[in-house]
């Protein structure tokens, strides 16, 4: 079977791990399916005898041997998913590295390749920051912008700690991940429509958006519906209503798309149809390139919440949350991207990332590479979510020429 046909019989397997009616998938952080793929991953590794450790936040590196001793080349993503998502989110960049990897390997064996460092393919633990926020959290950890024990203590809305999850699927490891790294390469789809509209095969990712979200805690009086006067009620759904208006809102008041911004999970207490809401806690989520923009709008919003506490006579507590500055790849990596892609016969274009990745925190410890494929219709986080095979196919090359290149450099 051809390196094509084998990821491709792969990628589309794994897509029926968590399968959802409409072609999605669900494998939300450390759930049974995300335990399912996870088992997956590490049958692939082990079948090829890789070793594999998992650290003590539940990501699993894969590892190819080359040089005892010596520093490793990482590449990887992610395997869980958001609620109700689409299929390539992650898992495309986790089988691609999979297979470039084994790719490598046959070629080292064949003495086409003479590697200077060891290869290691990763599954990152919670990318998606759905279950357990933040976003990013193994990545973040193993680049030491998290705490490990913080991060084990977060507890999703049912009170099942970090901790508790990954010692659930049997993923709370004792292992750790590469201690030295020559650099790390991540392909993932776009999940825009800039490469498709411009009909290009590969994005070489310069930088990515400042990113911030906005954790709001509404607080009013549990009440009765029905006997309630209206001017005595303290609704703290009615407030949480106009917070969430104004989070949208305030993108109008700066250049178009200069800053895009929604509220994507609300909570409500006690949420009965005869009684007036106590509580509310929602989070915003906030992006812009220029962090002055974000800035801006956060300082606005944060008075605005207030006056809306003072109209509705309810508490609004609001607080910053995971905070992510821009971050600019490495010019060699685009460059290495681009000649990989030109000997190919690939088109290739610089591109920005407005969604976050692993790439972020792993920018800040080792030089970066990330690459994009087309996403159809630019959509993602939800089941739609499409990228053709022969573009997956595509980037799988591209990825396998970049990592020869960062293992041989
Ligand atoms: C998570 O998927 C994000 O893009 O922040
Ligand atoms: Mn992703
Ligand atoms: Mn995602
Ligand atoms: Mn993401």
């Amino acid at each position: 079977m051809s390196i094509a046909d084998s990821f491709l019989k792969d990628f589309h397997h794994v897509a029926t791990i968590g399968a959802t009616e409409h072609r999605g998938v669900e494998r939300q952080a450390a759930t049974e399916k995300d335990r399912e793929t996870r088992d997956w991953f590490v049958a692939f590794a082990k079948e090829r005898g890789w070793r594999v450790d998992v650290d003590g936040v539940g990501n699993i590196f894969a590892t190819v041997e080359f040089v005892p001793g010596a520093p490793a080349v990482l590449t990887g993503s992610h395997l869980d998913s958001q609620p109700r998502a689409g299929r390539f989110d992650g898992a495309y960049g986790v089988l691609a590295s999979l297979h470039a990897a084994a790719e490598i390997e046959r070629r080292v064996r064949a003495g086409e390749l003479q590697p200077n460092y060891n290869l290691v393919v990763v599954d990152w633990f919670n990318e998606e920051g759905s279950r357990f926020a933040p976003s990013i959290m193994g990545s973040s950890v193993y680049t030491g912008l998290m705490d490990r024990e913080e991060i084990l203590a977060v507890r999703d809305l049912e009170g099942t700690s970090v901790r508790e999850a990954l010692d659930g699927i049997g993923y709370l490891g004792t292992g750790e991940g590469p201690r030295e790294l020559a650099g790390y390469a991540e392909i993932h789809i776009e999940q825009g429509r800039i490469l498709e509209r411009e009909g290009i095969e590969l994005g070489a990712v310069d930088s990515s958006w400042y990113t911030q979200k906005i954790d709001v805690e509404v607080l009013g009086e549990q009440s009765h519906t029905g006997a309630t006067a209206m001017a005595d009620r303290r609704d703290a759904l009615v407030a949480a209503a106009q917070i969430i208006l104004m989070a949208r809102d305030i993108c109008a008041e700066f250049p178009a798309e200069s800053l895009v911004s929604s509220v994507g999970q609300m909570t409500v207490e006690p949420n009965s149809p005869i009684v007036v809401n106590s509580r509310v806690h929602l989070v915003a989520d906030l992006r812009a390139n220029d962090p002055a923009i974000v800035q801006q709008a956060r300082d606005t919003l944060m008075e605005r919440f207030q006056e809306v506490a003072k109209r509705e006579d309810v508490e609004v507590v609001a607080r910053d949350f995971d905070i992510r500055p821009n971050r600019y790849f490495p010019q060699e990596g685009i460059e290495l991207s681009e000649r990989v892609a030109k000997d190919l016969g690939f088109s290739i274009r610089r591109i920005q990332t407005m969604a976050g990745h692993d790439t972020v925190p792993l920018n800040t410890a080792t030089p970066t590479v990330m690459l994009f494929v087309p996403s159809v219709d630019g959509v993602s986080h939800c089941e739609r979510e499409f990228t053709k095979d022969e573009d997956m196919v595509n980037g799988l090359r591209g990825l396998t020429g970049v990592i020869s290149e960062m293992l041989t450099g």
